[in-house]
């Protein structure tokens, strides 16, 4: 069973590392960020409390992911494995994984952590466009993921928009969450001796290869 997690700063290429892992192991690629914007779309007091926190790069409350995530691991397709993208992202997430692991009788696995720098991650931000059709994610400032034609998805079509907190002023909160929450978890996984470090830098080929062959030497 391929039991895969994600940690990185915001724009690090997670979510287009896990959508590549996904179709090659046929497994779910779990991302908190994209469940919460669905339910954000929702005109309810919890879409619009969800919408606003998104917004301004703030993390939403605990309590809402821990749900969230225990439902979805619940979920029959994840018995064969799992990629999780955006969760944990404090220590108290993290402590709380560990029990939702063991009740849905689920394996921590493999936990990649792209290094990245943060010009590079402020170019992936402000360059990064998404689907609204299918999600598919683009980049304007990176050549080979530019759209063959400008605003419209190559897949199916659909019009690309840009993210609410794909701005300067939100990378900056969501950067410090980072620095100062997330750092906590990743400290709390490297003590555990479970953690793989990847160049986050190179191109998504390049980072993809340095998976693949973390997983291919370890075998399962
Ligand atoms: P979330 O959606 O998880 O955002 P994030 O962590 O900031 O990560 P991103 O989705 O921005 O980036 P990514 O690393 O997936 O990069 P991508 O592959 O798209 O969370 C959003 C918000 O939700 C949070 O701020 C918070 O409010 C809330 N939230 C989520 N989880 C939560 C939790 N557990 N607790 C509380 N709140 C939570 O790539 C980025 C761009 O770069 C793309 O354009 C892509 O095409 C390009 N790219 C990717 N890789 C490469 C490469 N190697 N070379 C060149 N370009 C690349």
């Amino acid at each position: 069973m391929k039991s895969i997690m994600f940690i990185a700063p915001p724009a690090a290429g997670k979510g287009t590392q896990a959508e590549m892992i996904a179709n090659k192991y046929h497994i779910p690629h779990i991302s908190t960020g994209d469940i919460l914007r669905e339910i954000a779309r929702e005109d309810t007091e919890i879409g619009n409390y969800i919408y606003e926190t998104m917004a301004s790069g703030d993390l939403v409350k605990d309590e809402i992911t821990y749900k969230l995530i225990e439902n979805r691991l619940s979920l029959d397709d994840c018995k064969n494995g799992f990629i999780i993208d955006g969760f944990p992202r404090n220590y108290e997430q993290a402590v709380e994984y560990n029990k939702i692991l063991e009740r849905v009788n689920l394996k921590l696995g493999y936990v990649f952590v792209l290094d990245i720098d943060k010009k590079t991650l402020e170019k992936r931000i402000t360059g990064r466009r998404v689907c609204e059709g299918c999600n598919a994610v683009y980049n304007i400032n990176e050549e080979s993921t530019t759209p063959h034609i400008e605003s419209i998805c190559d897949i199916c079509g659909g019009k690309l928009y840009q993210r609410k907190d794909d701005n300067l002023e939100s990378f900056r909160t969501r950067y410090q969450n980072y620095l100062e929450k997330t750092a906590t978890v990743l400290k709390y996984y490297e003590h555990q001796n479970v953690t793989y470090h990847i160049d986050g830098n190179k191109s998504v080929e390049e980072v993809a290869t340095q998976i693949d062959d973390i997983i291919n030497k370890k075998g399962n």
